[in-house]
């Protein structure tokens, strides 16, 4: 079943308002709603005091209406009462200062009560709700995510993983400074050191709080598993953007991931919202498990804490809710219902005003529903089939935040970069770890695998060898797995593969460019970081332009074994990033996909052999598209007789067509 619906806070309103509610979900074709994820307080209002009669009633109400329902665990949000009773639970920040009361997310993963306490509540609701028919799965806390400056947690941690002080000392190199320790109560966190700490402790650090919530998750799963065996378990993560958990570590305990979509937050109150940003959360997404996921909060409204954000076009809701199906999502969910009254997130618009009057916002979603309705089944299950695949490494991730090399060098932007430019070129694209199977791919893209194993490289030599056409971009393979520098030239464990030596590099002022001379490309520019790169059997594809190597190597390509190996010294423009993503393709023997209009993005997923192409017009014009012949059947909007898709501003259509 294609699921659809919104995330619903029946605490928040009378319940006398509940059957209307529900009654208005239903006909705007719903059939689900989520609930309770900041709800301790009335589950439990006191320790051990547990009240679900509210929620039972609220359940009991929408599933009258034929709504199903997802219970978030309350953790997110401890009650005050727990909080005063344990302060030793907060979270410390950055600053060194534990947060006061008054937020969310202010609890760290480690603490002992804090985990008893969710131990509790969990146990409860899952005793409570287990074989009720209408619930049919679990959202684990809310969109996990901070440090955990718990140093006695991050010792134990580091026991479990080196075992012995001189193993940490010895790979730390902790003989630079004299940081040798020689108890474990000696190792800091790295809050407060005044100044850039060991990478090697940085990124252990970094490590472990990703751990320590992908272990906290743990514990509530294996609570829910035992006993709630009928129901899937989720947590609702955030995209390609969320940089501080190990997305690939988290969701391997999960079923299905979910993840919230937020193109016009408050914090990004830009006229333009960029559909490649969207389409990386998307893909990145269905990268972790490589199946299928929701959306578990699809923006509803404008969004709004202090600041209010930029309102949703007319069209753009249903817009982005497509544009997710299309790269692969099974569920939509709306974020929010109604708009609340009270509390931080009173400007955060849900499909309802404050008033909870159904207007344009409704309407949207409304329309939406009854098509799902139609064409869900259709849809639900179909795949995505990526021939290209990039690589995303959290390791690297990590360690460039401790050490970004150059103040301009953003690994998430480089890589969101080169993803815009292959996506633009209309091709499906898979987020992969770097311990992937790559044999499916035609094209794997490693935007600067900075932290590299010996694994990772010998099977990205397999996947050229084998016929494979890799690109890969520098401070390629310069720390091993303790963030420690490789003592051999760069770019160390795949400087065979790429056929090149880097015997010096250039990290750029900031806003300077190097012109590069890449023939058939005006205008191809190199920023933030320069290799010098001295090919030992490659090609030179293109030569800096500028500065005192002029006329050194930028790119070069290298044949190895069936495959091309492409080396890029640079950080790229979107011209040369454009001129590269084309290239790879041609080199790899893939086509771009076929025209499309400006502005309209086209995705595909397979129901086995039926092709589902989605025509996403994210512009505010109408836009024409022509078809590539062949036998279509409109699942939404109707192609004209001669072959020509008319797409209203912000309009969707999908058409299925039988292939072979
Ligand atoms: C999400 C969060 C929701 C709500 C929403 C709007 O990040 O999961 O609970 O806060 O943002 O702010």
């Amino acid at each position: 079943m294609f699921y659809f619906g919104v995330d619903y806070y029946p605490e928040h309103w009378p319940e006398a308002r509940w059957p209307q509610d529900a009654r208005l979900m239903a006909e705007a074709g719903f059939n689900v709603v989520r609930m309770a994820e900041f709800a301790w307080s009335k589950l439990e209002p006191s320790p051990d005091v547990y009240e679900f009669g509210w929620l039972d009633r609220a359940i009991d109400v929408l599933a009258g209406h034929g709504m199903r329902t997802v219970l978030g665990t309350p953790t997110a949000s401890p009650p005050a009462w727990l909080m005063a009773k344990h302060p030793d639970a907060f979270l410390t920040r950055e600053s060194g200062r534990a947060v006061t009361y008054g937020n969310r997310r202010n609890t760290s993963p480690s603490n002992e009560a804090f985990r008893h306490r969710t131990r509790r509540i969990v146990e409860e609701m899952a005793g409570r709700y287990h074989d009720h028919p209408a619930v049919i799965g679990w959202q684990i806390d809310n969109e996990f995510g901070d440090r955990d400056y718990d140093a006695p947690a991050f010792r134990s941690w580091l026991r479990g993983r080196f075992g012995t002080l001189d193993a940490i000392n010895e790979r730390w190199g902790t003989t630079f400074w004299s940081h040798t320790y020689t108890d474990w109560g000696q190792i800091p966190v790295p809050l407060s050191t005044g100044g850039v700490p060991n990478p090697g402790l940085a990124l252990d650090f970094a490590r472990f709080c990703s751990a320590s919530y992908v272990e906290y998750q743990k514990m509530q799963i294996d609570i829910l598993r035992e006993r709630c065996p009928r129901h899937f378990i989720t947590h609702n993560l955030m995209g390609f953007t969320y940089d501080l958990i190990d997305y690939f570590d988290l969701a391997r305990d999960l079923d299905i991931i979910s993840w919230d979509n937020y193109p016009r937050g408050f914090w990004n109150i830009a006229a333009d919202v960029d559909a490649s940003a969207m389409a990386l959360g998307h893909d990145t997404m269905r990268g972790l498990k490589r199946q299928s996921f929701w959306v578990m909060e699809q923006q509803a409204g404008a969004g709004g804490w202090d600041v209010v954000g930029v309102t949703p076009k007319p069209g753009e809701l249903r817009l982005w809710a497509y544009q997710a199906i299309a790269h692969g999502a099974d569920g939509i969910v709306f974020f929010r219902w109604r708009t609340a009254r009270h509390g931080t997130e009173q400007y955060w618009h849900g499909l309802l005003g404050h008033d909870g009057r159904p207007g344009r916002r409704y309407q949207e979603a409304k329309r939406m529903g009854h098509e799902i309705a139609r064409i869900g089944d259709d849809i639900v299950g179909a795949q995505v089939r990526a021939n290209v695949a990039m690589m995303l490494s959290y390791d690297t991730r990590f360690a460039l935040q401790v050490q970004p090399n150059n103040p301009a060098f953003s690994y998430p932007a480089q890589f969101h970069g080169l993803y815009r430019a292959l996506h633009a070129q209309q091709q499906a694209i898979d987020i992969v770890p770097t311990d992937e199977d790559l044999t499916p791919y035609k094209v794997v893209v490693v935007p600067s695998p900075y932290v590299l194993t010996e694994a990772t490289a010998a099977s990205l030599e397999r996947f050229v060898e084998a016929g494979g056409t890799l690109l890969v971009t520098p401070r390629a393979g310069v720390k091993d797995e303790d963030n420690a520098v490789v003592d051999r030239p760069l770019p160390g464990h795949l400087a065979r593969l790429c056929g090149v030596v880097v015997d010096d590099h250039d990290s750029l002022p900031e806003g300077a460019v190097n012109a590069l001379d890449l023939p058939g490309v005006p205008g191809a520019q190199g920023r933030i970081w320069c290799d010098i790169v001295t090919p030992q059997g490659a090609d030179v594809v293109a030569r800096y332009g500028d500065d005192f190597y002029a006329g050194e190597a930028a790119i070069t390509v290298h044949a190895f074994g069936s495959g091309h190996a492409v080396y890029l010294g640079t950080i790229g423009n979107d011209v040369l990033n454009e001129a590269l993503a084309a290239r790879l393709l041609e080199m790899a023997g893939l086509a771009s996909g076929p025209p499309s209009a400006p502005g309209v993005e086209r995705s595909v997923r397979w129901q086995g052999d039926t092709r589902l192409v989605f025509y996403l017009n994210h512009t505010d014009r109408e836009q024409v598209v022509t078809l590539d012949g062949g036998d279509h059947r409109a699942l939404l909007g109707e192609p004209a007789a001669d072959g020509r898709l008319r797409l209203a501003p912000r309009d969707v259509a999908v058409l299925a067509a039988k292939e072979g």
